[in-house]
């Protein structure tokens, strides 16, 4: 049985599920998978999580699909990107199998959650990994807690896949240039809320960060990861401080699949005056096509979509991923888990 829930307007938040999917390391290792009905963490009060933000996050989604079964997207790639989160931050990593095992447990626990099938309703997957091991100095937790919960979301930028314009914000970083731009952890987000909510008191969906040693290039945006296109090229930055995405990855190869040539290299602020579409592209945002850039300290805008709808080039990469996220397509590529749900 569904919850029967307005699917269609839920909206981007939190909402209660019956369960989560919890494993303790201690001892030097990981135990075993509990299932908990609690959405509290009982935790001491000097847990490095807390103090020195030893903590990091990863974001996937399940999808409802036509046949009637469940499916996960790259959820391999999600747990490769934990465990390289976790070499950044000295906490121990979870193995694939693990955290694998975890998500679909929360997921078939969860079930009734899962909007149905063309609500434009998703159900969010957050894999969530903490020091709760007490310390004061400066250094790693002895002792963590991985937990995965699920919620029921909709699209994260207004109007899901709806043009909408971004800012590019100088007088802040979301991460340095040797730092943690690279790894999902909590500070990076942290550091990127005043850019956010400015970006927001201007009614932009999100802001847009420069390179931070020279300001000339794009890193990406505030949750997710930007590309241009143009003369049937797919161009996307290559910068160290940026997270690498599971949802910009898989673009790239659909790109390639639809016969477009895929630049990854950085992109120098000015060259946005020459795409003829652009978008910023993650698990929450799925694509979410830009209707302009502004880049107020430069005097400059930036148009993409003069007519306010999303360019033929985004257009065809969404419904290209969303098909194969729904099993429509062949899954060439080995990117989905299927859970049989007839
Ligand atoms: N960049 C940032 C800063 C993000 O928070 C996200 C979201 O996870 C992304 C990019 C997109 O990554 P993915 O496609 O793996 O969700
Ligand atoms: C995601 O796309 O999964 C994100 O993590 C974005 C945001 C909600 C932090």
């Amino acid at each position: 049985m569904s919850e029967e829930l307005d699917w269609a307007n839920i909206g981007f938040g939190y909402r209660k599920t019956d369960y989560n999917v919890r494993y303790y390391y201690r001892d030097g290792k990981w135990g075993e998978m509990e299932i908990s009905s609690s959405e509290y963490i009982p935790m001491h009060m000097a847990a490095t999580c807390l103090h020195y933000g030893q903590e990091c996050f990863e974001g996937l989604k399940a999808y409802r699909c036509k046949d009637g079964n469940i499916r996960i997207f790259r959820v391999e790639d999600n747990a490769a990107r934990m465990q390289s989160t976790c070499r950044g931050i000295l906490m121990p990593e979870l193995p694939t199998e693990k955290f694998k095992a975890a998500v679909i447990k929360a997921v078939e626990l969860n079930k009734r959650f899962i909007p149905p099938y063309e609500t434009g309703a998703t159900l969010y997957i957050r894999p969530l990994l903490i020091g709760t091991g007490a310390q004061v100095g400066v250094h790693p937790a002895q002792e963590y807690l991985f937990i995965v919960f699920v919620t029921p979301v909709g699209p994260y930028f207004k109007g899901g896949f709806a043009t909408t314009p971004y800012v590019v914000i100088r007088h802040y970083d979301r991460a340095a240039p040797l730092g943690t731009g690279c790894f999902k952890v909590g500070g990076n987000y942290a550091a990127s809320l005043r850019a956010n909510k400015e970006a927001h008191d201007k009614g932009y969906s999100c802001e847009m960060y420069l390179d931070a040693r020279e300001k000339k290039y794009i890193d990406e945006a505030g949750a997710a990861n930007f590309f241009g296109i143009k003369n049937n090229t797919f161009i996307t930055p290559k910068s160290d401080s940026i997270l690498p995405s599971v949802t910009n990855r898989s673009l790239m190869q659909l790109a390639e699949d639809l016969g477009m040539k895929v630049e990854r290299r950085q992109v120098p602020i000015e060259e946005l005056s020459t795409f003829e579409e652009a978008g910023a592209c993650g698990t929450a945002a799925v694509i979410s096509p830009m209707e302009r850039v502004d880049d107020i300290d430069e005097g400059k805008t930036y148009v993409f979509s003069k007519d306010g709808k999303p360019g033929p080039v985004c257009t065809k990469l969404y419904h290209k991923l969303l098909a194969i996220q729904h099993g429509e397509e062949p899954d060439v590529h080995g990117w989905v888990t299927v859970i049989e749900d007839k």
